[in-house]
């Protein structure tokens, strides 16, 4: 891979930019749920009936010493479970059969587990939504947080489709009901975790220069939390963007800004400090009784050349498991994972349940699955998005892993009942 061989600040500069024409693409995100009334004119009856019957008498292993998140992909003949024909939630920049991608092999691959082949088994949308029911979920993130959630309505849509409840207008705080469960997934639009805004002052290279304050929650989300039964929060391209840090409201540093006096502390710094504000803000919630499920990153697949310069991915299979990830992946990785690790021991001598969505090993292995080109009519010019992901495809395995946690956690609450 080239792109692994390029200076660090070339890589700098590909992923700065990335994220640049990337967040052009989410307005058009939500688009299909302008109308609130839209997903309920377009109920259909599920077309998949007697595959997912089939699929609830899988038994889930609960083995607990099992990570579900370390092993390899295997061919699923059977996939996908849904295509864009059968759920028409799937929002352009992300439907990637609708604009002619001509491989379909890439949707029929399936997560094997190391040691528990079946611990993670196809999503059952009957099984989570009654595992739901009278529940609230929410969704604290970016653009690949929305890819998630959109998968998840895609996925359940073989049951139902939700009613547009948000309570506020545009696609970044929304809130979807499930009638028939009574079960709300809310989404809160953070991009870098804590409290951050573009920089007004400095004009840098054209582009956008954000001022993130590490220390300081981002309330938009920390707010309004504490209510809900499940929270996945997830944060990264994002840390890519040109930055000036703030600590106690003093600048400290920056991230990529090129600014003569002022000390560049890398992605890195700012990452690992915007996640531990984050945590410790879940950590000083006051009668929290959710589960909080932090979500690895997931990362992007650029190749062959720089991101503005044809940098693209045109895989068609997962790597192999002996595949090494960049070192940037790898140093983000970790910095979650020792921030996690950190919170972990504090949150269990508060009895908050704080848990890892340890996903990066299964994404990093799809270079396959990104919308590329075709995320867009193919006449439309533009770069090649390898930061999002085709649905169906591998974005999915998201709420596979998401479900097996949720099992886990609810045998543990019938257990802790029984006793
Ligand atoms: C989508 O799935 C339905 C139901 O399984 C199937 O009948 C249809 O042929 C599929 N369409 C495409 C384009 O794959
Ligand atoms: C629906 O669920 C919410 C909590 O998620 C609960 O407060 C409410 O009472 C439930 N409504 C019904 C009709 O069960
Ligand atoms: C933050 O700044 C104020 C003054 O601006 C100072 O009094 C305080 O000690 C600082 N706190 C920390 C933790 O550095
Ligand atoms: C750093 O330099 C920029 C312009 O180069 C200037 O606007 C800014 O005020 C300077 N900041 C400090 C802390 O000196
Ligand atoms: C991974 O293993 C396969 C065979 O098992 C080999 O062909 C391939 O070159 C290996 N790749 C790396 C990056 O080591």
């Amino acid at each position: 891979m080239e792109f692994l061989h390029s200076t660090s600040k070339q890589k700098l500069l590909i992923v700065v930019t990335i994220a640049i024409a990337l967040f052009t693409v989410i307005p058009i995100v939500y688009s299909f749920a302008k109308d609130p009334n839209f997903l309920l004119k377009q109920q259909q009856p599920p077309s998949q009936i007697n595959t997912i019957i089939k699929l609830q008498n899988d038994v889930v292993t609960t083995n607990e010493n099992c990570d579900i998140f370390s092993g390899e992909w295997v061919p699923n003949p059977e996939g996908p479970y849904y295509n864009h024909t059968t759920c028409y939630a799937i929002p352009e920049y992300q439907n990637c059969m609708k604009f002619g991608r001509p491989d379909t092999e890439f949707m029929k691959w399936k997560w094997r587990p190391d040691g528990c082949e079946d611990a993670v088994p196809v999503f059952d949308p009957w099984r989570f939504l009654e595992i739901m029911r009278g529940k609230t979920m929410a969704i604290v993130g970016d653009s690949v947080s929305n890819n998630h959630i959109n998968s998840l309505i895609c996925l359940l849509s073989q049951v139902e489709y939700p009613m547009d409840t948000s309570v506020v207008p545009g696609y970044r705080f929304k809130r979807w009901t499930y009638k028939t469960y009574n079960f709300t997934i809310a989404t809160f639009w953070t991009t870098f975790l804590v409290k951050s805004r573009p920089n007004p002052t400095l004009p840098r290279l054209g582009d956008d220069l954000f001022d993130v304050y590490l220390d300081e929650v981002d309330e938009r989300w920390t707010a309004q939390i504490g209510d809900f039964d499940y929270v996945v929060m997830s944060s990264g391209h994002w840390h890519f963007r040109a930055s000036i840090y703030y600590e106690n409201q003093t600048m400290v540093g920056c991230h990529y800004c090129q600014l003569p006096n002022i000390t560049d502390l890398t992605i890195l710094y700012g990452y690992r400090k915007a996640h531990r504000t984050a945590l410790n803000a879940i950590l000083a919630l006051e009668n929290f009784k959710g589960v909080m499920y932090l979500r690895t990153f997931a990362p992007s697949h650029f190749e062959g050349a720089l991101w503005n310069e044809g940098g693209d991915c045109l895989r068609k299979q997962p790597h192999q498991r002996n595949e090494t990830q960049d070192e940037t992946t790898i140093k983000l990785y970790n910095i979650q994972l020792e921030e996690f690790r950190r919170a972990e021991k504090e949150a269990k001598k508060k009895g908050i349940r704080l848990r890892l969505l340890d996903t990066t090993q299964a994404m990093w292995l799809r270079p396959d699955g990104h919308s590329g080109r075709y995320g867009r009519l193919p006449e439309a010019k533009g770069r090649s998005d390898c930061i999002h992901w085709c649905l169906p495809g591998p974005i999915d395995i998201l709420n596979d892993f998401l479900l097996a946690m949720i099992e886990r956690e609810e045998d543990k609450g019938s257990l802790a009942q029984v006793r």
